[in-house]
């Protein structure tokens, strides 16, 4: 298939263009580079063997987008192009709103001028909100979120879910990622967070490879193993290889929306993933445990089973692999995409 990738120069994005790549797809990226990368885009390309092109357009910007999709012949689409920062949606939530589902709508009416009706939509865990039972199961309602950002994600559900009940030939896979972490094992893409990282492995990584003295872990005191926090970290290839297959799946099965969990099906501890990445890395990571952070759940994973049944899909990769492809990563990149 031909498949256009938006926010294709970001993290999770430039991981997937290369399984799809590798998978037989042709693939073009859009990106406004608000948070990527074109360097990850130009290594994603080198990394499959083929040049992939990067339209730089901001899809919040409907008639920039209508006019990206008639000069482009695209079979189907990869939605991945979002702001993600949890506390600045809370703080930004015009913004987060306006780009979030304006890049949405931009992108669905477009679609549908073009005749392109099948796509994959990065959703999050975050949507079960505080109620939901541990492990999360999709079919779970009412989804719910505490963030803007969350909120984001559970709108553009039900958008989806709108436009598909109103004309059927719609081909839609919702993939909720619990918290996907590592890197391409060639460590020539990776996560390169702006400024200071909002997440625990990003974080580690950079106080491993010196650009940051220590970090601090949030809460000790959670009823959990340890006390501290446990999350459903899913290494970012299996992240990549989950579209792949939901991708090939929806287009080849009727037209309908599924929703799919994209975890592993099992919590690692804040304690834990430092001691991995100390075994990984043969650093000692300095890290002290302050207050709680206020919204964080004690502990919640995913039930993975729903996407092996329908999918053949399961996490292939563990938390040190995780590990050892983030500071192979890290480490040949200090400053990140910085140092090309
Ligand atoms: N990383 C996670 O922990 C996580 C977890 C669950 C869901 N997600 C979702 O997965 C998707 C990808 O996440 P990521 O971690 O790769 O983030 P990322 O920030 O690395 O990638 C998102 C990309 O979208 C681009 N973008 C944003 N707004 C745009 C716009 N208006 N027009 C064009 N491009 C735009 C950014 O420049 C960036 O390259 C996002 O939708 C995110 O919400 C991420």
């Amino acid at each position: 298939m031909r498949v256009l990738v938006t926010g294709g120069a970001g993290y999770i994005g430039s991981h997937t263009v290369v399984s799809l790549l590798e998978d037989g797809h042709e693939v073009e990226v859009v990106d406004n580079l608000v948070n990527g990368n074109a360097e990850a885009v130009r290594r994603a390309g080198e990394l499959a063997g083929a040049e992939v092109p990067l339209h730089e357009v901001d899809l919040a910007d409907a008639a920039a987008t209508a006019d990206l999709l008639s000069r482009i012949d695209v079979d189907a689409v990869i939605h991945f192009a979002a702001l993600k920062a949890v506390g600045e949606s809370t703080q930004k939530p015009l913004e987060y709103y306006a780009n979030n589902l304006g890049t949405t709508f931009s992108l669905l009416a477009a679609m549908r001028e073009n005749d392109v009706r099948t796509l994959v939509f990065s959703s999050s865990a975050t949507v079960y909100g505080e109620k939901a039972p541990v492990p999360y199961v999709e079919d779970f309602e009412p989804l719910d979120s505490s963030s803007t950002y969350g909120q984001t994600k559970v709108m553009t559900e039900r958008i989806l879910t709108d436009v598909a009940a109103a004309d059927p030939r719609w081909r839609i896979a919702l993939l909720r990622y619990f918290n996907p972490v590592g890197a391409h094992p060639s460590g020539r893409i990776g996560e390169d967070p702006r400024g200071i990282p909002n997440n625990l492995v990003p974080f580690i990584a950079q106080v491993a490879v010196g650009r940051r003295e220590k970090l601090s872990v949030f809460g000790g005191d959670y009823p959990t193993t340890d006390g501290t926090c446990e999350r459903d970290y899913i290494h970012v290839q299996d992240v990549a290889e989950g579209h792949v297959v939901a991708l090939d799946a929806i287009a080849a099965g009727d037209a309908a929306v599924h929703t799919w969990n994209l975890g592993s099906g099992q919590g690692t501890s804040v304690l834990e993933m430092i001691g991995s990445f100390e075994r990984a890395s043969g650093r000692e990571i300095p890290h002290e445990v302050v207050a709680r952070r206020a919204g964080d759940l004690p502990a919640f994973w995913a039930d993975p089973t729903k996407a092996e049944r329908e999918l053949g899909w399961r996490t292939a990769r563990s938390v040190d692999d995780m590990c050892r492809d983030t500071w192979n990563w890290q480490s040949q990149n200090p400053q990140g995409y910085a140092d090309a």
